[in-house]
């Protein structure tokens, strides 16, 4: 399936092609390009060069893969049975700069996914984020310490076929993919006036 972003500008074509679809082939995932995906998170910039990404990867129903799909909310579970891996992104929480809690620890983790997700679609594979999973059943099963919070689990594999998905979930999956337009989000002189480059286009 195509979702390719309509988009009114140009852009590279790992990003116009990449979404977030829910229905993945029940088909492994290469070693070498799975540390691709990784090899991608970790050359990713982070405030003071803290690299505060950690990841732990499940796959293939192993003890991992089940422990990170036990802690996703019933809505993801229901979706997630095929994907080959599941990866649980978590952020370390303290700055070494004074060992208090880093202002950029989200923000870097997210950033360090958004290469991984782009480096999928270079790998011809898809990934797709979730916030819906329990953070305090993952520290639990996976040790994770208090100076560590878990963000995001991600599944990644090959695409599937919307067919194969739920009535519910298939109307998702071929629902039109919609963004704020550039007058809503960039902005020049105060916040909310939107640049004049746009608005003269
Ligand atoms: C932080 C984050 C949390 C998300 N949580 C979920 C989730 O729990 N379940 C889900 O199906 N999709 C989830 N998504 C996927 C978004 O719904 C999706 O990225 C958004 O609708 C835009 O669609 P696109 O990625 O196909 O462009 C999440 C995405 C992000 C970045």
């Amino acid at each position: 399936m195509n979702k390719q972003a309509n988009t009114v500008f140009p852009i590279n074509e790992l990003a116009k092609n990449r979404w977030s679809p829910r229905a993945f082939l029940d088909k492994a995932v290469e070693t070498d390009k799975l540390i691709s995906l990784f090899e991608a998170a970790r050359w990713s910039a982070s405030g003071g060069n803290e690299q505060p990404w950690r990841f732990i990867v499940g796959q293939n129903h192993d003890e991992t893969w089940q422990n990170i799909f036990s802690t996703l909310a019933e809505g993801n579970r229901e979706w997630n049975e095929h994907v080959p891996v599941l990866i649980l992104a978590v952020g370390y929480k303290i700055s070494s700069w004074d060992g208090g809690i880093s202002g950029y620890f989200q923000y870097d983790t997210g950033q360090a996914v958004a290469h991984m997700t782009i480096e999928a679609m270079n790998q011809g594979l898809y990934v797709h984020q979730m916030g819906g999973f329990s953070p305090e059943k993952a520290c639990e099963l996976f040790d994770i310490p208090d100076t560590c919070q878990p963000l995001t689990v991600i599944a990644a594999g090959y695409i599937g076929d919307a067919l194969t998905l739920t009535e519910k979930l298939k109307q998702r999956e071929l629902q039109e993919r919609t963004r704020k337009t550039l007058s809503e989000i960039v902005f020049s002189g105060k916040f909310g006036e939107t640049a004049p480059f746009i608005n003269n286009i």
